[in-house]
């Protein structure tokens, strides 16, 4: 098992913790989805079947290694490995990488949240309690601490937003 690679989660949120609805992201930032590209280039990412399926064209993530959770896929596909479980996919990750990243969905953020080192939370400042994915409130749960707080800026259609760092206490 690998265990030098720092694990980070990613996810954009919005102020109510909503990640997404009807299989899709709630909020549309070009920004956020550059700055998501630059950080994951290169690096792992480990993602759940549905997010997966909500890639364009259900592909994989270009430029990355691509990791996906599932129980019900057979085999993997172009671009991507498939894992039973966290024990599975971290043996999955090449021994020389040195970040790994966790981008959903919501059963997959629950499930490997205690295992990650930092998250990386871009905060939408709009609610959407229409949505029908959520990520855990980490500004309630102990052992996480807000570490970092840099503005975004803008997105298109006018929403706020910022770039949080959560780390470990
Ligand atoms: N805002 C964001 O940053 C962000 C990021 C990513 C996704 N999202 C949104 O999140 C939503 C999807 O979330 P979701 O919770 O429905 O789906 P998900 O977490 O993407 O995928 C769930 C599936 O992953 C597999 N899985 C999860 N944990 C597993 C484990 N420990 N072992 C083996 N397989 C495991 C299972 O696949 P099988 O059913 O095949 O067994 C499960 O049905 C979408 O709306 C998407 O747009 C938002």
């Amino acid at each position: 098992m690998d265990q030098r690679a720092k694990y980070l989660l990613i996810v954009s949120v919005t102020e109510d913790w909503a990640i997404g609805k009807d299989g899709c992201m709630l909020v549309r930032n070009p920004d956020d989805l550059r700055r998501f590209k630059t950080l994951t280039t290169g690096h792992t990412v480990i993602m759940g079947r549905r997010t997966l399926e909500s890639l364009p064209g259900g592909r994989p993530l270009p430029n990355r290694a691509n990791i996906v959770l599932t129980r019900s896929l057979d085999a993997e596909g172009a671009g991507y490995q498939i894992a039973r479980g966290l024990k599975e996919a971290k043996g999955l990750v090449a021994p020389a990488e040195d970040e790994v990243f966790v981008i959903g969905g919501e059963t997959v953020y629950r499930s490997l949240l205690p295992c990650v080192d930092e998250c990386l939370v871009t905060l939408h400042h709009v609610e959407r309690p229409d949505a029908d994915t959520w990520f855990p409130n980490l500004d309630a749960i102990d052992g996480w601490t807000l570490a970092e707080r840099e503005p975004g800026g803008t997105t298109p259609d006018g929403t706020p937003f910022e770039y949080l760092t959560y780390v470990r206490e």
